[in-house]
């Protein structure tokens, strides 16, 4: 039996979809378990890139079962034209699944999360306003639209008909915004039914077969540990709980099926949105990582702030999630910098150190980084495959990473194309 969850061990975009894509090679099913199409997950290619937003990262191994969870959220239009485009480029989809549990991001939510992120002004969230928060929002008052719907028009039509009403009054009346007709949106949302049809299954169910037959299942996580809902740094989260643990409740397995968790983790830190962020560099530095690193948003686009690692952040990490090893992406970006630095410790307002995340956001806003300056090193390692060939300094840094954290690095990201990393031998999944 091998289940290895992966999640994103810092602020998301950690290179999930690469280190995903590299270990479905050796998996048979790959699961999305949480969050929806505000994930763009990347995959380069010899000569194509891909950018998933809600379909596994899986996809691009032919023969693996790739299912959208019950944990997620889905747009169907959005997923359609994912479908389309991956199908334009000769994609086989015959092992995509969704589950007729997952929750459906209507058009009322993408309206009703920029409606509110536009009245929220300078204090808004800085979402990817595709539907998210109120998607789930939905879910948890038990007013949602499931998968399962689309498969009967006239409960479908019925649902559409009460959320609006409720609906259509807050866009008017609290934004400003057009009312829907929830006959126009069942007919759109039935077009699209038509073509999801086909792939709606019990996916709890063909998880649990698999494991139980000996197969090897991955579950891809989106976003990452400090966007989590509860554990993240609120309000400025997803929706979702982007922890490994949520992988049984977005999946619909038992946590004893769970063998391994795989965190992915930047070289430095980067972050999209609004919110506290310690070791965020606002100068040159923080530009050259930024530019080198190509941190643009692979869904909105928007510029990611950058800065050095938080072995603070990656700590609470690895206590969230139980990781048991660490994917280090990125590691190329460094190279050049004289001296790279990792923040070991924060200083509060009152001068205290922390060795862990303080629970109180106050506290969190008042911290300062404390860090310690590691040697850098000159040569490019972009395309590196082998350890040994990595400068000296370079492991040394990886090292410091892996010690400060008790737990090994067992795949090292040296550059964006799916060949670009470094495995150690032990990477998962082991079987
Ligand atoms: P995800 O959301 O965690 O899947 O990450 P994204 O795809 O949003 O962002 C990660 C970006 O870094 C993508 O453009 C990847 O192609 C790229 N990437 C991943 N690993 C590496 C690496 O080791 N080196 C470099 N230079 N780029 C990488
Ligand atoms: P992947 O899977 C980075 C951020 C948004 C915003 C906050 C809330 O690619 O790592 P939401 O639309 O979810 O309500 O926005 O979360 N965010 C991400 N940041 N990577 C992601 O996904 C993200 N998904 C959401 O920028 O700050
Ligand atoms: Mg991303």
């Amino acid at each position: 039996m091998s289940a290895t969850v992966v999640i994103g061990a810092q602020w998301g975009d950690e290179g999930k979809g690469k280190i995903v894509d590299l270990l479905a090679d050796r998996s048979d099913v790959v699961v999305r378990f949480q969050g929806g199409n505000n994930a763009g997950h990347t995959i380069v290619t010899d000569d194509e890139t891909y950018k998933l937003h809600v379909i596994p990262s899986g996809i691009l191994s032919p023969g693996t079962l790739c299912v959208i969870g019950n944990g997620t959220v889905v747009d169907p239009g959005g997923l359609c034209t994912e479908i389309d485009q991956l199908q334009a480029r000769d994609i086989d989809l015959s092992g995509l699944r969704l589950s007729g549990n997952c929750h459906l991001i209507m058009p009322y939510h993408v309206m009703l999360d920029g409606a509110a992120e536009m009245k929220l002004g300078r204090f808004s969230i800085g979402t990817t306003r595709r539907g998210i928060g109120p998607c789930y929002q939905d879910k948890a008052a038990r007013v949602g639209i499931r998968a399962q719907d689309l498969l009967d028009p006239k409960i479908l039509v019925r649902k559409l008909e009460i959320a609006l009403e409720a609906k259509n009054e807050v866009l008017e009346k609290l934004y400003d915004a057009p009312r829907l007709d929830p006959a126009a949106v069942a007919e759109e949302q039935l077009a699209y039914a038509e073509r999801l049809k086909p792939f709606i299954a019990d996916t709890s169910l063909l998880i649990d077969q698999a494991i139980t037959g000996g197969r090897s299942v991955l579950f891809e996580g989106a976003q990452g540990t400090m966007l989590d809902i509860d554990h993240g740094t609120y309000p400025f989260v997803t929706s979702s709980n982007p922890i490994a643990g949520a992988a049984c409740t977005g999946a619909g397995v038992g946590p004893t099926r769970i063998s391994r968790v795989l965190g992915v983790a930047k070289a430095y830190v980067t972050r999209v949105g609004e919110g506290p962020f310690p070791t965020e560099l606002d100068d040159a530095i923080g530009e050259q990582i930024t530019t080198r690193g190509k941190e643009f948003g692979t869904t909105t686009g928007r510029q990611r702030r950058s800065g050095w690692l938080d072995l603070v952040a990656l700590r609470y990490a690895v206590r969230l999630s139980g990781i048991t090893e660490l994917a280090l992406t990125k590691l190329d970006v460094l190279s050049g910098f004289p001296t790279v630095r990792v923040c070991q410790e924060y200083e509060t307002r009152d001068g205290e150190r922390l060795r862990e995340m303080p629970y109180h956001q106050t506290v969190f806003h008042g911290c300062r980084p404390v860090y310690t300056d590691l040697p850098g090193w000159e040569d490019d390692i972009e395309g590196c495959r082998e350890r040994s060939a990595l400068p000296a300094a370079a492991r040394d840094y990886v090292d410091a990473i892996g010690d400060a954290l008790g737990i090994p690095v067992t795949l090292i990201g040296t550059g964006q194309g799916r060949e670009d990393v470094i495995q150690q031998p032990d990477a998962p999944p082991a079987s």
